[in-house]
C-alpha cells in the first residue's frame, strides 16, 4: 500500500520507498514493489512438491495413470462375470469360445499381466520361458495341451505348475489368452523351442441366432389370418 501525495515519491506504510522504474508502455510506469512474500512461498513450495511428487509418480510402477485405472476397473467388471460362467472346462470347445471373445481374453491378459509376463515377456515374446508368439511349441502339440502344461508346469518346475496358485477358471482364461497370442512372430532373444504344431482349429462360431419364426397365416394360400381370429 502506498500514499501518493503528488509530486513526492510515494512511501509505502513500512517506510519503504516506491521508485518508479525507468520503463514506461502507452503511459503507464510501474513501482518497483518486491513480489510479495506469500507469492514467493507459494513458488518456493510448489517447487519442493514437484521434488517428492515426481519420484513418487515416475518412479514407483504401483502407481496407475488414469488410463491403467480405469483398465483396471473394467477387468474387475469382468472378472465379476467371470463367476457367471461357472466351472469352465479345459477342454478344446472351452477355449476356442474364450479366444472367440475379447471381453475374456482381456481378463486373460491380466492374469498374464500378473503370473506370466515375468518369464514369457510383457507380449509373450519370450525372455525367460519360450516365445508364445511363433508357431513352435515344446511341451504341447494341440491346444487343450496348454492348460495341461500350465496346471503340471514343465520341465522340472522351469515353468512353474500353476494348479495350486491359480484356479481352474484363471487357467482356462489365461490359457486361451496365451493361444490368442499365436501367429504374431514377435522378434526374441530366445531362438525358436520346440517343433512347428500344427495350426489352432478354426475359432469357435458365433452362439447361434434363433430361427426366425414363421410367418403368422396360412403359407399356402398366402392369406394372413387377421388379427383375434
Ligand atoms: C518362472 C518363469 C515362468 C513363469 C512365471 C511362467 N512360465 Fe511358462 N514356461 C517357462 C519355461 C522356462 C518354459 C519352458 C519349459 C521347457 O523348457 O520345457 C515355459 C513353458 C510354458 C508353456 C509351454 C510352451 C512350449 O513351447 O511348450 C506354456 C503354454 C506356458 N509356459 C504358459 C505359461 C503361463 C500361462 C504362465 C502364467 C500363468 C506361465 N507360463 C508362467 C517359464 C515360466
Amino acid at each position: 500500500m502506498s500514499t501518493n501525495t503528488p509530486g513526492k515519491a510515494p512511501t509505502t506504510v513500512d517506510g519503504h520507498k516506491d521508485l518508479i522504474l525507468e520503463h514506461e508502455y502507452d503511459g503507464i510506469r510501474e513501482y518497483d514493489n518486491p513480489i510479495p512474500s506469500w507469492f514467493h512461498l507459494i513458488f518456493i513450495a510448489t517447487i519442493l512438491i514437484s521434488i517428492p511428487y515426481y519420484i513418487y509418480y515416475e518412479t514407483n510402477s504401483e502407481v496407475l495413470t488414469a488410463e491403467e485405472r480405469v483398465a483396471r476397473e473394467e477387468v474387475m467388471q469382468l472378472r465379476k462375470q467371470v463367476a457367471a460362467l461357472g466351472e469352465l472346462s479345459t477342454d478344446e470347445p472351452t477355449l476356442l469360445k474364450l479366444m472367440a471373445e475379447p471381453k475374456w481374453l482381456k481378463v486373460g491378459a491380466s492374469i498374464y499381466a500378473t503370473n506370466c509376463a515375468s518369464c514369457h515377456g510383457p507380449a509373450g515374446q519370450g525372455t525367460i520361458g519360450p516365445n508364445m508368439t511363433d508357431d513352435h511349441y515344446k511341451n504341447l502339440k494341440t491346444l487343450a495341451e496348454i492348460p495341461k502344461v500350465v496346471i503340471e508346469g514343465a520341465n522340472q518346475g522351469a515353468m512353474p505348475a500353476w494348479r495350486t496358485r491359480l484356479s481352474t477358471n484363471n487357467i482356462v482364461l489365461v490359457s486361451a489368452y496365451v493361444a490368442s497370442l499365436r501367429g504374431q512372430n514377435l522378434p526374441s532373444a530366445r531362438p525358436a523351442e520346440g517343433e512347428v504344431i500344427p495350426p489352432w482349429p478354426a475359432p469357435a462360431a458365433p452362439a447361434p441366432t434363433p430361427a426366425p419364426k414363421p410367418a403368422a397365416g396360412n403359407a399356402s394360400t398366402g392369406h394372413v389370418r387377421p388379427a383375434g381370429a
